[in-house]
């Protein structure tokens, strides 16, 4: 009716769609996600607190959820492991289920859902309860089953998300779990210098997002430049391991263009074999521990003749790409672990103007839905 678009179009404010808006919002969301729980040099999760005693004795802390809350636990996952010292591992909810995994008293079992709904999600949960593990949810629902049925949990505070391709959730997320990793880390001497700089860098989180959501015009130019292409690659690897994944599902999903995330380390390993001069390759290669490594899959990939378009950390063009023949996205350097925040933004940007420069639906993409409730 007139009315229901009417109300859509107030609910937009000054955006043509829910996703862009969204997009746009992260600074002002990842600001609500750390309100009142940065103290100057610890993190304060009150739905944690009761419970950091047992995690931290568990013997091993498994990630389980679907899409795009997969990817931000796997992106915080390094961060997790290295604070906590315990083994993090990962499960797609579906994946677990038709494995029936094991899992035991002595696991963590954490679960990442926006809607705090997914019926795979919920399903997985059940099975870790029976199994006895401890069961913590992270969700962006106060209220949801999710939130319910877990044993403890942290929300994400992001705001109401109403794009189907989840924007906003996903960096909330990922600072979630990174501000868990810190809380479960707290009790090492030996760690503090690290955990302070992280809430520094979480506190100057913002003003960063702020920055890199500049490149808007860049990532539309960028966009028109891939318009009509087939397909997308996108290589990243350690904390940016799921920067790939994440970029490139947030192309199928709403652009409608074949695109894989791929881990840069396996490179060799059968993707190489795509390369030529008209597949176009992100590669992530800010600065962290990984990136000299980054440079060598930049030159192979340049050997190839590879079409390469390089996200690199500010003023790092020559150091990624010193002939010069790349295409560069530069971004505000942050602290290792919280980069794919930063990282996450150019490429949802590329994915929101692919989308509606091939006249597609942005919010609600061909065939997909907001919250998958049934298995
Ligand atoms: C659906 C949505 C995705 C979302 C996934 C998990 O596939 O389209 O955007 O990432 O479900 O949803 P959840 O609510 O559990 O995070």
């Amino acid at each position: 009716s007139v009315l229901e678009m009417e109300v859509e179009q107030i609910k937009k404010g000054n955006y043509d769609h829910f996703m862009q808006k969204e997009i746009h919002e992260q600074p002002h969301s990842l600001t609500t996600t750390m309100r009142g729980r940065l103290k100057h040099n610890s993190v304060l999760l009150g739905g944690l607190k009761d419970h950091l005693k047992t995690i931290r004795h568990s013997r091993r802390i498994i990630f389980i959820g679907c899409g795009t809350s997969y990817n931000a636990a796997l992106a915080a996952r390094p961060i997790l492991e290295e604070l906590s010292g315990i083994p993090v591992t990962m499960e797609i909810a579906s994946d677990l289920l038709d494995r029936e995994g094991p899992i035991y008293r002595e696991d963590t079992a954490v679960f990442v859902s926006q809607s705090g709904e997914t019926a795979d999600t919920l399903l997985a949960l059940e099975y870790a309860l029976e199994n006895g593990a401890l069961c913590v949810g992270i969700t962006n629902t106060v209220g949801s089953t999710l939130a319910r049925k877990t044993h403890c949990g942290i929300h994400i505070n992001a705001g109401c998300e109403i794009g189907v391709a989840s924007t906003k959730a996903y960096t909330s997320q990922i600072v979630v779990i990174a501000m868990m990793a810190l809380a479960i880390g707290a009790d090492r001497i030996s760690t503090q210098a690290r955990r302070e700089a992280i809430i520094k860098g979480l506190s100057e989180l913002p003003s960063h997002v702020s920055e890199v959501l500049k490149l808007d015009r860049e990532m539309k130019d960028l966009a028109e430049s891939l318009i009509d292409l087939e397909s997308l690659l996108v290589f990243g690897r350690g904390y940016n391991y799921a920067t790939a994944l994440e970029g490139a599902l947030k192309v199928k999903e709403v652009a409608l263009m074949h695109s894989e995330g791929m881990l840069a380390g396996e490179m060799k390993h059968g993707p190489l074999a795509l390369v030529d001069e008209t597949l176009p390759i992100i590669v992530v290669a800010t600065r962290d521990a990984c990136f000299s490594k980054q440079q060598s899959v930049i030159q192979q990939l340049h050997a190839r003749k590879g079409r390469l378009i390089v996200m690199c950390s500010k003023g790092d063009a020559q150091s990624v790409c010193p002939g010069g023949s790349c295409r560069i996205i530069e971004v505000p350097q942050v602290a290792d672990c919280l980069q794919p925040v930063v990282n996450i933004i150019p490429l949802q940007l590329l994915a929101y103007h692919l989308t509606v420069l091939r006249g597609y639906n942005v919010d609600q993409p061909r065939n997909l839905a907001k919250s998958v409730t049934t298995q």
